[in-house]
Formats: C-alpha cells, structure tokens, sequence
C-alpha cells in the first residue's frame, strides 16, 4: 500500500490490495477514489496517495468524446487501463467492464481476464444488483475481485432516459437495499453507490460490510469518487452538481495555449534558454569556412552539399 525501505535502502513499492482496502474500511478511514484514464493522471493520483483508482468508462464520454458510455470498446478500455497501470504503482486499479460484456459468467470471465492479464489491472467493476450478483459470484470465485455499481447506472442510460437520482421512492429505494446486498453478498470487495439520496446511501453503508463510494450520494458513503476530469476543471460539458471544482485546468490551459501561439507568431518562442546551439569551430567545418575543413578527405559522400566556399 505504500512504499517500504529495504536492507539495501532501496524503495520497494507496495501495491494496495484489496485486503488493505477492507482494512481502511474496518477502521473507520474514508477512502478516496478517482477516475484515471492514462499515465499522467494516474501517476499524479498515485503520487498523491490515492489508494484506489477506477478505469472509469467514463473514459468513453470525457476522453473519448462519446456521447455515452455505451459506445465504449472492451479494447478501448484495456489500452487505458494499461497506461494507467504503469502511472499507478501504489493503487489498487479497477478496470470498468464496458456495456454487454459480462451478460454471462462466461463472457465477464474473458472480459475479466483481459482486464488483470493485458491490462494488469487488479480488479474490475460491473454495474447493476441482483441482476448482475451471479456473475460477480463467479468472477469473485475464480480470483477476480469485483467492485459492484448501483443506483444510476450510466451504461443502462438508454432504458433509463436520462441521468437523474435513483431510489427517491419508498418502492425503489428497498430495491436498491435489495441490489445492494446482493452485490455484497456475491463477494464484492466495494460497491459504488451513484446518485442515490443521502439517507438511502447511509442505510446501506450501515448494512453492509464491504465499503460503499459514494458518487452524487452525500457524504455518509464510505468512500468518495470523482471523475478526474471533473475534479480538476478539464470537463467539457456541464459539471454535475455534485462535482466540486478543485483546479480550473480547462480555463488555465486556454489561456497558456493562447500565450504559446502568441509566443511563436511574435518569434519569442523559443528563446536562448529553449534552444542548442553547436560549438561553432564545428559548425564552421560544416560549412566548409573553416581552415580545418576536411570535406575533400569525404569527397563523393557529400558532392552535393552546397557549402559556403563553394557558393
Ligand atoms: O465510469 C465511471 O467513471 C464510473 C464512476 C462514475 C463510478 O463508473
């Protein structure tokens, strides 16, 4: 989970295990989770002891320009996930299993497998409750741990309508109770909890063992995750409400862009400290002005080189 000396003084780097995660959770710490998509921001979430990061698939609509996460590929989804694994050396990596690929425990095993073996994730995450509990029994029982997603759920968007809060009804929310011990009860290591009201999300933590993050439903959750791009200003579309701004990167990259392409335009970019310069003995060889000029001894090699004694 973190990095430990060793005899020789060198750092060895501890990968956070799942175990470590319930450990956290018994006690009592909050556990901070974010969405990666790549090197960079898995390395700085990593640096900033994160100590777990999902491979949303998110990635789909805020890196990849879709229009929901339904269009994302299984291949799309194991490339990112390999760039993040070599940026996080510390956190537990979850890859997020796209749209309809684990309807069975069969296709969720190839899937799975992709994810731990190509993509060195640690484990993966599937969206839906009791629906979803068979499948993760069996991906749990043949080594895989699984990260469990309730109340809204992104990849069912198009049965759903639109993105708004699950669970405000009497009906709805004992279904979600229900979905959620379920996905416990199947051997999932955390559940993620997304956009479910304040007090249903609290009566399910209560209830349950495993650690619940929380996106969109309030603070009494476990854990907390955000999308990276949200959290540091880089979204493109609206953010949700319950995203808070920590930078404004999107503003601050606009206006560094607008400053380089003022920079090159007016020739003040780059300047002596961007630039290599040659020892010029060297380069008035290469021209052949210097007395040492030694081009002759290369004749042939270089006959079509127009150089300055020749102009
Ligand atoms: O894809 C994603 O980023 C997610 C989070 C919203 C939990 O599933």
């Amino acid at each position: 989970m973190s990095a430990t000396g060793t005899p020789g003084g060198a750092e060895r780097i501890v990968r956070t295990t799942v175990a470590d995660i319930a450990r956290m959770h018994a006690d009592g710490q909050r556990i901070p989770t974010v969405t990666a998509y790549d090197y960079p921001s898995a390395r700085l979430a990593d640096e900033a002891g994160i100590p777990l990061i999902l491979v949303g698939d998110s990635l789909g609509q805020v890196i990849l320009g879709y229009e929901t996460t339904v269009r994302v590929s299984l291949d799309e989804m194991v490339h990112h996930t390999r760039a993040v694994v070599r940026g996080a050396r510390r956190a537990l990596v979850v890859g997020d299993m796209p749209f309809l690929t684990y309807p069975t425990a069969d296709d969720a095993l190839g899937a799975a497998a992709r994810f731990l073996q190509e993509g060195g994730a640690q484990a993966v995450k599937v969206e839906g409750g009791r629906r979803t509990a068979p499948v993760i029994e069996t991906l749990v029982r043949n080594g895989v741990p699984v990260m469990g997603h309730i109340g809204l759920t992104p990849q069912a968007i198009h049965a759903i309508g639109k993105v708004r809060v699950q669970g405000k009804t009497r009906d709805q929310a004992r279904a979600l109770m229900a979905d959620a011990l379920a996905v416990a009860e199947a051997g999932a290591f955390a559940i993620v909890l997304e956009l479910i009201p304040e007090q249903l999300a609290g009566a399910i933590t209560e209830r349950l063992r495993i650690p619940t993050i929380g996106i969109g439903s309030g603070p009494l959750c476990s854990g907390q995750i955000q999308l990276f791009t949200d959290i540091m200003g880089l979204s493109v579309d609206h953010l949700p409400r319950h995203a808070r701004r920590y930078l404004h990167l999107r503003e601050s990259i606009a206006e560094a862009l607008h400053a380089y392409a003022t920079d090159v335009t007016d020739g003040s970019f780059p300047g002596v400290a961007e630039t290599v310069r040659m020892d010029d003995a060297v380069f008035e060889e290469v021209l052949g002005r210097s007395p040492l000029d030694r081009a002759d001894a290369d004749a042939g090699l270089y006959d079509a080189l127009p150089l300055d004694r020749d102009l």
